[in-house]
């Protein structure tokens, strides 16, 4: 099979699951809508529901968490779709998905369901002949650190070729991700100035002003580092930090990909603060004295010749006090003050705003009217957009259908990415914060960017 090869069925595991109720049928009613996807749909679980019952649930999902109900779209999908109930431990339900893929050569296998469960998957796609020819979508989380992510490559690599396996990670299918990329290549005037000559510091932060919101057995096996650090904003990093890439190439993209993470140092236990807000230890599912944070911040080295010296610090956390996710480049000062009636001006900086909405706004010094040489601060909004066009998973699971695997982790940059949090986990005294704070005072001047944080730009706008 080539890497560009359509899929010509798609199979997804987890049918009945929460991803599929909140996210994939939303995104296959408009893959379907806009003709990219035109292949059988079978979609597998063990629930005991028969197809009428997944159709019904389907519908209630997409009203409920979806864009709305398309109904032309929806009544194309449901005339494509089949149900496989099932064990995935049991054989038999791989015979039957092989017989209901019928000429099917080049199904795509989307893994929806909790990692556990991939083990057994794939060996039984792989007996069962499902595997031939096929290619596989894994969900996130991606291992519990690098070992474990290294033995569930090795699982993956027993039944699928690298190329086959696109692992998921959505915020690469953000519009506002792509974006960093696009604005500092497609540009002339980004690049020359976007280097450790000219930058003082990068700040991310991701805020979530909700908490665990049921998922609280998930996350306290997790924690905040591995659910959305080690994944998400590790490659919202090498966006902002990677080389040019050769976009038309796969594997010239993950290259740079890769290589910006290879130069990003090790964190170890005293480069993380870690806090957990007050009220997680009563949230079901939580284990109790549970000391995993629902709030960490780091602070990321990048050695090599374009960031040497440049601190890149993340900080992301559940119950804070606002929703959004934004990137704040800020440059060096002037040189000189020239203009003395305000000392010192503000600082340049880039900000990326990935949500609620997507902004691109470059912050520079304007003359105020009148008499004195004195400024303010004001932004040009490069781009001002309420939200993408597409859903991320829309967008990605219309990748993995055509066979484009650019937006996906490749193996060795999920091997690069946990070598960078592992050291890491669980490091760092765990502080409570109260909700609605922006997460524990952190007395390590070493974790804090020079200045302060910087809080996303949300309150202006509606
Ligand atoms: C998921 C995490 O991967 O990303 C969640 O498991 C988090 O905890 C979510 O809330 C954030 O995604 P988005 O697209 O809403 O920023």
């Amino acid at each position: 099979m080539s890497a560009k090869t359509p899929a010509d069925s798609l199979v997804f595991f987890g049918a009945t699951g929460d991803l599929a109720h909140k996210k994939i049928f939303d995104a296959l009613q408009s893959l379907v809508h806009r003709g990219s996807l035109t292949v059988p749909v079978v979609g597998v679980a063990r629930s005991g529901m028969n197809l009428e019952q997944l159709v019904a649930r389907a519908k209630d999902g997409i009203k409920k968490y979806g864009r709305g109900l398309n109904e032309a779209a929806f009544a194309t999908l449901c005339s494509r779709l089949k149900y496989i109930d099932g064990d995935y431990g049991d054989p038999s339900t791989f015979q039957r998905l092989r017989e209901a893929l019928g000429p099917a050569a080049h199904p795509l296998h989307y893994l929806a369901i909790p990692p556990a469960l991939f083990g057994s998957v794939c060996t039984h796609l792989g007996s069962s002949g499902c595997a031939a020819g096929a290619r596989v979508i894994v969900e996130k989380p991606f291992g519990r650190d690098r070992a474990s992510a290294n033995a569930l490559n090795d699982l993956l690599h027993g039944v699928f070729e690298e190329r086959s396996i696109f692992r998921m990670d959505h915020y690469l299918g953000k519009e506002a991700v792509q974006n960093i990329l696009y604005f500092r290549f497609a540009n002339a005037f980004l690049e020359p100035v976007w280097n450790r000559q000219h930058i003082r510091q990068i700040q991310i932060t991701m805020a979530e002003s909700f908490g665990v919101e049921g998922r609280g057995a998930f996350y306290d096996a997790t924690g905040t580092l591995r659910d959305v650090i080690q994944n998400h904003l590790l490659q919202v990093v090498a966006f902002l930090c990677m080389e040019a890439p050769d976009w038309s190439q796969t594997e010239r993209t993950r290259d740079e990909q890769v290589r910006l993470f290879r130069a990003v140092r090790s964190l170890g236990p005293s480069d993380i603060a870690r806090g957990q807000f007050e009220g997680y230890l009563s949230e079901a599912g939580v284990a109790p004295g549970s000391m995993t944070e629902t709030f960490a911040s780091v602070r990321l080295a990048i050695d090599n010749w374009r960031w040497e010296g440049v601190p890149i610090f993340i900080r992301a956390g559940k119950h804070l006090p606002a929703n959004a996710t934004e990137v704040r480049v800020e440059f060096h000062r002037p040189p000189q003050v020239v203009f003395h009636e305000r000392i010192p001006p503000n600082r340049n900086f880039v900000r990326f705003q990935i949500s609620p909405r997507i902004e691109i706004g470059l912050n520079a010094e304007v003359k105020r009217d009148g008499t004195e040489m004195d400024g303010e601060q004001l932004e040009l909004l490069a781009i001002d957009q309420q939200s993408d066009e597409m859903t991320p998973y829309e967008r990605l699971i219309g990748d993995a259908l055509r066979g484009d695997g650019t937006l996906f982790a490749r193996a060795d940059s999920i091997d690069e990415c946990w070598r960078i949090v592992d050291g890491a986990i669980g490091g760092g005294n765990l502080m409570r914060y109260a909700p609605a704070s922006w997460g524990p005072e952190c007395d390590d001047e070493r974790l804090l960017p020079p200045g302060g944080w910087h809080a996303p730009r949300v309150a202006t706008k509606a």
